[in-house]
């Protein structure tokens, strides 16, 4: 049975999360980026899920003005699909919500169905196109945005 909580992700967290991302995406951040961004970058709300001190899935987003940049968002590979990422994101908007976002945004890869059907059930919709966006094999990205105070 799935028994996590979600809370802000610290210091102590940062090898398990920087495992998630190597193993989810084929452009990983540098270690140190987790780094700045919990300790050093005023704007970053950095959010785990945690299931008996094991981090299960990790996200990453900016807080810019009164917009919720989503910046990485990933569920270690065996919790997939059970409802992990849905809430980490739910949790992140509702907490920016509270602090005054009006938008999100985010930029996606136009193969990744996964990430963009998660986005769609929250309400995210699809408004510009940034070509070769990926360095590694040039895949443009899907720009996808959220009224958050509709939604
Ligand atoms: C995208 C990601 C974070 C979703 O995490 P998750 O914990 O599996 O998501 P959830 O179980 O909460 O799923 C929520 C919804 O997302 C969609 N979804 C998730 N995985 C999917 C899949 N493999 N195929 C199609 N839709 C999927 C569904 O709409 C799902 O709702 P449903 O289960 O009611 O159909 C996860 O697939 C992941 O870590 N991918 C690798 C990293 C990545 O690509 N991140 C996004 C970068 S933009």
């Amino acid at each position: 049975m799935m028994n996590y909580v979600i809370r802000k992700m610290t210091v102590e967290d940062l090898e398990q999360v920087v495992a998630i991302d190597q193993i989810s995406f084929t452009l990983p951040w540098p270690p140190r980026s987790f780094h700045f961004e919990v300790t050093d970058n005023p704007a970053s709300r950095c959010w785990v899920a945690e299931q008996d001190g094991k981090i299960i899935a990790m996200l990453v987003a900016w807080f810019i003005v009164d917009e919720l940049h989503i910046a990485s968002i990933a569920t270690h590979p065996d919790f997939l699909r059970q409802g992990v990422g849905g809430r980490l994101l739910e949790h992140a908007l509702r907490s920016a919500k509270e602090e005054g976002a009006l938008t999100s945004f985010l930029e996606v890869r136009e193969s990744n169905d996964a990430a963009i059907n998660l986005y769609r059930k929250f309400g995210y919709a699809e408004s510009g196109h940034r070509e070769n966006y990926y360095a590694d094999n040039g895949e443009d990205a899907i720009l996808m945005t959220l009224n958050i105070v509709a939604s």
